[in-house]
């Protein structure tokens, strides 16, 4: 695919491969590696804009971003547009540039507030928050899915919608609601948003490999890719994307992961927490069952790094 940079409203994004949302992986740690191997853009998970206002330490702490603030957008989600755009006006998004609104997510916790993909079927109400948010004077992308039952196609609708309305990007998530996250994404319902419109498309779902990547971009023509599962799966996908080479090896991308985690989150959090990064970091490779179980009921960094460093 063609590597290249993208506009976002008024700030310069790198390169057209975004790493997703991803609640519970995306976190500080995970975001800087892959920031540090070369994606555009990396996307915290989404945080609630109620939760912000209200001033809990727990969704601000999901925004932390360091020196990586420029190459970070903050997701929020929320079904009201009045807590919707203070959160974009408040001190905890004020160091990000580019905010996205979360109008995707299947989960029935997020879905049953109205929130998440919930608003994919009140598009008044979906106008009436992006427009707040612009407002703000923040850039403001939107992440969507094509709709809520197989056969929905609103992207266009949707796309043209949140043009009309400043926002200056859209993510299209190539499946239903009902769909999750399986199955093969609609790339004509992602072609003809992308066709509807002028501010950049960029098109996700099911990008596990360079082919992936390939076809993604020539069934959609959209302006860039966003990984998600397949940049879990393999750490160094970003690098083959972007046709480029790297000297680290997953055993030193692996110490440094859980070096990071540590860090941040301290001892305890981060040894149950690299657990679940383990089985897809070993997915697929032979001879490592051994050590994978024991990484997972490791019960402290040091043991990890013990692990990782004697046995990978
Ligand atoms: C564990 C997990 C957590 C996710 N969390 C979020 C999230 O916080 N916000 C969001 O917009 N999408 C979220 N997604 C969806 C991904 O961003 C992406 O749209 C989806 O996984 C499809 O891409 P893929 O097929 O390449 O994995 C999540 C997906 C997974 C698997």
């Amino acid at each position: 695919m063609q590597v290249h940079a993208l506009t976002v409203g008024n700030t310069q994004v790198e390169n057209n491969i975004f790493l997703a949302p991803m609640a519970g992986y995306t976190d500080y740690a995970y975001r800087k590696l892959q920031i540090s191997l070369g994606v555009g853009l990396a996307f915290t998970e989404l945080v609630s804009a109620k939760g912000l206002m209200y001033g809990g330490e727990n969704s601000a702490e999901l925004l932390f971003s360091g020196q990586d603030i420029n190459k970070t957008s903050a997701q929020i989600f929320g079904a009201d547009a009045y807590f919707m755009r203070s959160a974009c006006e408040s001190e905890y998004l004020q160091p990000f540039s580019i905010v996205d609104i979360n109008m995707g997510c299947p989960v029935p916790k997020v879905f049953k507030n109205g929130e998440g993909s919930a608003l994919l079927t009140d598009i008044k109400k979906a106008e009436n928050i992006i427009k707040e948010c612009v407002k703000s004077g923040k850039n403001i992308t939107v992440k969507i899915r094509t709709g809520q039952k197989r056969g929905d196609d609103i992207a266009t609708e949707f796309a043209k919608m949140a043009e009309n309305s400043g926002a200056s990007l859209i993510t299209i998530h190539g499946r239903v609601r009902e769909d999750y996250y399986s199955g093969e994404p609609d790339y004509n319902a992602i072609e003809r948003a992308k066709n509807a419109v002028k501010i950049p498309v960029i098109a996700n779902g099911g990008i596990f490999n360079k082919q992936d990547a390939e076809n993604m971009i020539n069934r959609t023509g959209a302006d860039g890719i966003m990984i998600a599962r397949g940049a879990i799966a393999n750490p160094f996908l970003i690098v083959d994307l972007l046709d480029k080479e790297t000297s680290v090896t997953l055993k030193e991308y692996m110490l440094n992961h859980i070096t990071l985690m540590a860090e941040r989150y301290g001892d305890r959090r981060a040894s149950l927490e690299f657990r679940k990064f383990t089985s897809y970091y070993f997915k697929g490779k032979v001879g490592v069952k051994e050590l994978k179980t024991a990484l997972q009921t490791a019960e402290s960094v040091g043991q990890i790094k013990f692990l990782i460093s004697n046995y990978l």
